[in-house]
């Protein structure tokens, strides 16, 4: 297969495109990458597809999400956790779908935050609540029998300190044992589907 990584230079991106390349050609994207695209620009994607053209799976594992109580908030700190994370995946989906292969899959990347709270934690909530339930409608109606799942990682062993100190109490996901649920997505045949990647 030709597999498209956006975020593939990251921490998970990088651990699917490390366990895929054996097996299937890996185009990397992102801001710094061979392939340039940033998600928050819908031109970038248009114009990262006219010169990839189609590939057979589509993975995405980038964004970010303030961090902040709500108080502390404003309705411009949501946005932007929701520009990033959401529709920039959002985007690539309904942009994509043209250059995907008869049968090929979406990838995306959710988070254990958008059922489990931490402090701070709202704006990744709303976030990745709004990745799982594009999932799973708008799995339901994708052309050409292509498939779209998400995936949803609790915290993955060798994130930053920082990341790592707010999850106290939560065993993290190896990157080996997180990137089969990605595989599953990309090789499986299920649709519509969220994976959770929980540590032990
Ligand atoms: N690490 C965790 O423990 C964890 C747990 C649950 C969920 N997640 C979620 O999983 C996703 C990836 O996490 P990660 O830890 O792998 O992050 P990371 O190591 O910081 O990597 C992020 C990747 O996304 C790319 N990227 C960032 N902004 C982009 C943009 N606007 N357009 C295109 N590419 C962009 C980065 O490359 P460039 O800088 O070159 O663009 C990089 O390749 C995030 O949504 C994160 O919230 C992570």
């Amino acid at each position: 297969m030709r597999v498209l990584v956006v975020g593939g230079t990251g921490l998970i991106g990088g651990a699917v495109t490390a366990a895929l390349r054996d097996r299937h050609e890996i185009v990397v994207a992102s801001r710094n990458a061979p392939q340039y695209v940033d998600l928050d620009d819908s031109a970038s994607i248009a114009a990262l597809f006219e010169r990839v053209g189609v590939v057979d799976a589509i993975v995405s594992a980038s964004g970010h999400a303030p961090w902040g109580a709500p108080q502390a908030l404003s309705v411009v700190d949501y946005a932007e956790g929701l520009r990033s994370k959401a529709l920039g995946q959002i985007d690539l989906v309904l942009q994509g779908s043209r250059h995907l292969s008869d049968g090929g899959s979406f990838t995306l990347t959710s988070g254990i935050l958008a059922v489990e709270p931490l402090s701070e934690s709202s704006p990744s909530a709303v976030a990745g609540a709004a990745v799982e339930a594009f999932v799973r409608a708008a799995a339901t109606e994708l052309p050409r029998g292509q498939r779209l799942n998400a995936v949803r990682p609790t915290i993955v062993a060798g994130s930053p300190a920082g990341p790592l100190e707010r999850f106290r109490g939560y065993h993290p996901v190896d990157p080996a044992d997180l990137v089969l649920r990605y595989i599953r997505s990309i090789e499986g045949v299920q649709s519509g589907q969220v994976y959770e990647a929980y540590g032990a």
